[in-house]
C-alpha cells in the first residue's frame, strides 16, 4: 500500500497531537445533536485552537456521531479551515483578480524573501504564516493583505516589507525574540 499512514491505525493518526479537547466543550455542548451546524462548530473550534488539529476533528466526529473522514472531508474542502498551526501573525495575501493585476505576485515575492519561508509556511520563530487566498472582498485596496483580520492596502513592495518589519520590531520591543 503506497500510503503515508501505512504504519498507523486511523485511531492513532487522529489522536496524536496532545491537544486539550476540553477547550471546545462549550462549543460542542452548544451544537450537540445538530449535524447541520458542523461548519459553525469547525469555525468556532478553529477560533479556539488557531487551526483544526486532527484529534479535534476526531472528537467532533465522535460527538456528532459522524465518521472522522466525513469531518476531515469538510475541513479540507473549505479553504477557510487550516489543519496545521499558524504563526502569531497570519498574513492572508490576496491573489484575486484585482490584486493580481495590481502586483500581488511582486508583494508575495518580497514578503517570502523577508520572512524566509515558502507560501503556506510559518517562520521558524512561529511569528508569521503567509497564506495566499482568493478575493478578500476589499478590492478597492488592491493589492491587499490581511494580518490577523486587519486589511493593509494598497500595498507597494516597500510598504509590505515595512509592515512586516514593524511587527518584528514590536515583537522585539515587547520582549519577544527577533524574527
Ligand atoms: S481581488 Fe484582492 S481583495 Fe478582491
Amino acid at each position: 500500500m503506497n500510503c503515508c499512514c501505512q504504519y498507523k491505525s486511523r485511531e492513532e493518526i487522529f489522536s496524536q497531537d496532545n491537544i486539550d479537547l476540553g477547550l471546545i466543550k462549550a462549543v460542542l455542548e452548544k451544537y450537540r445533536g445538530d449535524k447541520g451546524n458542523l461548519i459553525t462548530v469547525l469555525q468556532e473550534a478553529q477560533e479556539v485552537y488557531g487551526y483544526l488539529p486532527l484529534s479535534v476533528l476526531k472528537h467532533i466526529a465522535d460527538v456528532f456521531e459522524l465518521k472522522p473522514a466525513q469531518v476531515y472531508g469538510v475541513a479540507t474542502f473549505y479553504t477557510q479551515f487550516r489543519l496545521t498551526p499558524v504563526g502569531k501573525y497570519l498574513i492572508l495575501l490576496c491573489q484575486g483578480t484585482a490584486c493580481h493585476v495590481n502586483g500581488s505576485e511582486r508583494i508575495e515575492t518580497v514578503l517570502l524573501e523577508e520572512l524566509k519561508i515558502k507560501p503556506g509556511e510559518t517562520t521558524a520563530d512561529g511569528l508569521f504564516t503567509l497564506s495566499n487566498v482568493a478575493c478578500l472582498g476589499c478590492c478597492s485596496l488592491a493589492p491587499v493583505m490581511m494580518i490577523n483580520g486587519q486589511a493593509y492596502g494598497p500595498l507597494t513592495t516597500d510598504r509590505a516589507v515595512k509592515i512586516i518589519k514593524d511587527l518584528k520590531a514590536r515583537e522585539i520591543s515587547e520582549g519577544g525574540e527577533p524574527a
